[in-house]
Order: structure tokens, then C-alpha cells, then sequence
């Protein structure tokens, strides 16, 4: 079942987990009639017209081929895939089987982003000269340890977060934060970058979890005309209290987040946003469209809007903003990222957008 308000577009028909105990508790909890424990049986059932994928990052690539090769309509969480050549393989299948392919996260949907798009643009801050943005691990996946024990079946052990393909603050955090600068300066042409490892090891349960895919990563980008930007992917430290932000620094000012000049902004919808501090992350998604009602109060809410992206897209043909072109652009970042830090060298990226048409109502900052 899904909610009341979108029940007539959408309804979960089956879900899928090779922990076939996790996928039948939460078939019962939320009256989903179909359980499947392998993404062979769920695309081949004949069940559903689309997937949602929310598996571990270094599975997208694989799932998304395989639902596409189905016949299947695809959203999937961040991070689309992990290199260049995965998410070409997976646009061509979607063009050339007239699939829709929704790729989270949709930042460019957020009416704050989409104002410090205008704000940049109309030079409320100046000649940008450069930005900073990105996010830390910390002891992110390890402090979810209670919900991770609680969960139906054994714990959800967290290891690939830090083993590859897939792990790592680049592919799970710093995401948010190239997709915002991406949307608010468009695409990037080149990236420096310097990567490695801080902490050796996690822990989960007891369990020493050693870390392998890269945890701490500085990258340099280069937008062209010397304009440029530091994103990190670190171990720990922040340079923005409102997540995923970018700090841009102007000749005549700074815009943090929602802020210019140290004070907040206008945007559409942003009366609705007043009773949380702009730090509170999910307080700022009930801007989004399809965020109302009772999906106001759901974990990670930006992740419906996005799927209701595809649902718009399947059933009314209207195309998601939210680009899977865009998506292969961010992870062309962050894979030459990877690359430029392992051959000391300078990589172009190979990849572009067309920045989203986001048309918003006129508002005074
Ligand atoms: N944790 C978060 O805060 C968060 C937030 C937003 C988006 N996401 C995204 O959600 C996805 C999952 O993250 P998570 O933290 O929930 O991971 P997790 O490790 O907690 O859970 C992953 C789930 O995938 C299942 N799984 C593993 N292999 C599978 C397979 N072959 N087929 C189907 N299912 C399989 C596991 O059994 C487990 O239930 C990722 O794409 C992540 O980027 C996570």
C-alpha cells in the first residue's frame, strides 16, 4: 500500500531482499503483497512496472541493468552508479527501451537551490570566485547501530559503506553536496584531487571493520574562467552547519546554504520551513512538491519526492528534472577525483548536463 493521497498512482507490489526475513517484515508492516529474496526473481515476476532501488552503492550499477533490461521503469537512491562507463551503460538502456530513469538525489527540486541558482546568477554576491561544500563520515553508519540491530532478521552490518565499490563519504555524502554546486554553477570541467585513508578501522557489533575504499578526499574543481571549487569528502569536519551545503564567495559577498550575507533568504514555500533551524535537513524537505501531509513526518522524505518524479514521469509523461545526466556528471567528479589522486595528475571530466529549467515564483530576498 502507499499513502492516502498518492494510493491512486502508485501502490508497492512487491519488495525485494536476498534477507528474505527483512523483506517479509516489511511486506506485513506495510501490506506489500509480494516478498522476493533476488533482484532476478523480483524483475522477472511480472509484478510491478518499477523498481526502486535502495540497495548498497556498488550494487546500483547491477540492479539498475538488470530491472532496465526488464522492461522496468528505475528510480535509484544516490549514488546512480559508481563510474562514468556504468551510468552510460545505463542512460543508452533507458533511451533505447523508452524507460524512465529517475536519479536521486533531485537537489535541483529544492526551492532553496534553485534561488541560490537565481541569487548567483543575477550577481546578488558578485563575481563568484570560488566554493566550498562537502561532508564527513564521523561515526555516521556506525551511531545508526541500534536501528541496524533492531531491524527484522540479523543486524544490517554497515561494512560496505567502507569498502569498495561504493564506499566512502564521496559516493554516500559529498553527493548532496556536487549535485547542489553543480545545480547552482552548472557543470565542472576539471578536477585535482588528493585521497586517502584516516581511520583504519570501524566497528560494528564488536566487529573491526577495515577500511578499504578511501575515507578522506579533497577535491579541487575547476568550472573554467577561474572560477573554482574545494568539495570534500573527510573523515570528520564540516565548514557549513546546514548538511550538504556550498559556501560561495563572491566580490561582493557570501552565500551559505539559505544565507546571504549571514541572513536568511527568500524562496518559494519558505513560511513552511520557519519552525525548524535551517541545520534541520529534513524540516527544509517540506518544500518539496510531493512532500505533505503525512510524508512530512517520513525519514529522508527528499528520497519520495524523487520517486514520485518517476511515478509523474511514467504516468503523465511529464520529465523528471531530476537527470540521470546530471547524476553521471557528479560521479565523472567524483571518479576523476579518484583517478587524479592516484596519478597525481589533473583529469577532465568527460561528462556535462544541461542544467534543469527551474522556473520558481518571483520572491524578494
Ligand atoms: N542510510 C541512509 O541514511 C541513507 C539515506 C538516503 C539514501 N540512502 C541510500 O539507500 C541505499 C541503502 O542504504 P542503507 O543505509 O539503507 O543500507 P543498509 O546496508 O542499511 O541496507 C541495505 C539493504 O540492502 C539489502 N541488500 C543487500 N544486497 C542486496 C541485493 N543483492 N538485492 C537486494 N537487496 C540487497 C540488504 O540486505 C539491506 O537490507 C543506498 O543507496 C544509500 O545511498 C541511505
Amino acid at each position: 500500500m502507499t499513502q492516502a493521497d498518492v494510493s491512486d498512482r502508485v501502490v508497492v507490489g512487491a519488495v525485494c531482499d536476498p534477507v528474505e526475513e527483512r523483506a517479509r517484515a516489511v511486506a506485513e508492516r506495510f501490506g506489500v503483497p509480494k516478498v522476493f529474496a533476488s533482484i532476478d526473481e523480483l524483475v522477472g515476476s511480472g509484478q510491478v512496472d518499477a523498481v526502486t532501488v535502495a540497495s548498497p552503492i556498488g550494487l546500483h550499477f547491477e540492479h539498475c541493468r538488470l530491472a532496465l533490461e526488464a522492461g522496468l521503469h528505475v528510480h535509484v537512491n544516490k549514488t546512480l552508479s559508481t563510474t562514468v562507463a556504468e551510468a552510460n551503460t545505463l542512460i543508452a538502456l533507458a533511451s533505447d527501451c523508452d524507460l524512465r530513469l529517475v536519479a536521486s538525489p533531485g537537489e535541483i527540486l529544492r526551492p532553496q537551490i534553485g534561488r541560490a541558482r537565481e541569487l548567483v546568477a543575477s550577481g546578488a554576491i558578485g563575481d563568484v570566485s570560488w566554493a566550498i561544500c562537502g561532508g564527513a563520515f564521523e561515526a555516521y553508519h556506525e551511531s545508526e547501530e541500534p536501528e541496524r540491530v533492531q531491524s527484522s532478521g540479523p543486524p544490517i552490518n554497515p561494512a560496505w559503506y567502507f569498502r569498495k565499490p561504493g564506499g566512502g563519504p564521496m559516493y554516500d555524502i559529498t553527493v548532496y553536496a556536487l549535485h547542489q554546486l553543480t545545480s547552482i554553477i552548472g557543470p565542472a570541467l576539471r578536477v585535482t584531487a588528493l585521497s586517502g585513508i584516516r581511520v583504519p578501522f570501524r566497528e560494528f557489533q564488536g566487529e573491526r571493520i577495515a577500511t578499504e575504499a578511501d575515507d578522506n578526499t579533497i577535491l579541487l574543481i575547476d568550472f573554467g574562467e577561474g572560477k573554482f571549487a574545494v568539495a570534500f569528502g573527510t573523515a570528520s569536519g564540516a565548514v557549513s552547519d546546514q548538511f550538504g551545503a556550498c559556501v560561495f564567495h563572491g566580490s561582493q559577498g557570501t552565500i551559505d546554504g539559505v544565507l546571504l550575507n549571514g541572513e536568511p533568504f527568500d524562496f518559494a514555500g519558505r513560511e513552511k520551513t520557519l519552525h525548524a533551524p535551517v541545520t534541520d535537513w529534513g524540516a527544509q524537505m517540506c518544500v518539496l512538491e510531493h512532500v505533505v501531509g503525512a510524508h512530512r513526518h517520513i525519514p529522508e522524505a527528499h528520497v519520495f519526492e524523487d520517486i514520485m518524479q518517476l511515478v509523474r514521469w511514467v504516468l503523465d509523461g511529464e520529465a523528471s528534472k531530476v537527470t540521470a545526466e546530471h547524476a553521471r556528471h557528479v560521479v565523472d567528479i567524483i571518479e576523476s577525483g579518484y583517478r587524479s589522486a592516484a596519478s597525481s595528475s589533473t583529469e577532465s571530466l568527460t561528462t556535462t548536463f544541461e542544467p534543469a529549467d527551474v522556473t520558481l515564483p518571483v520572491v524578494t530576498t
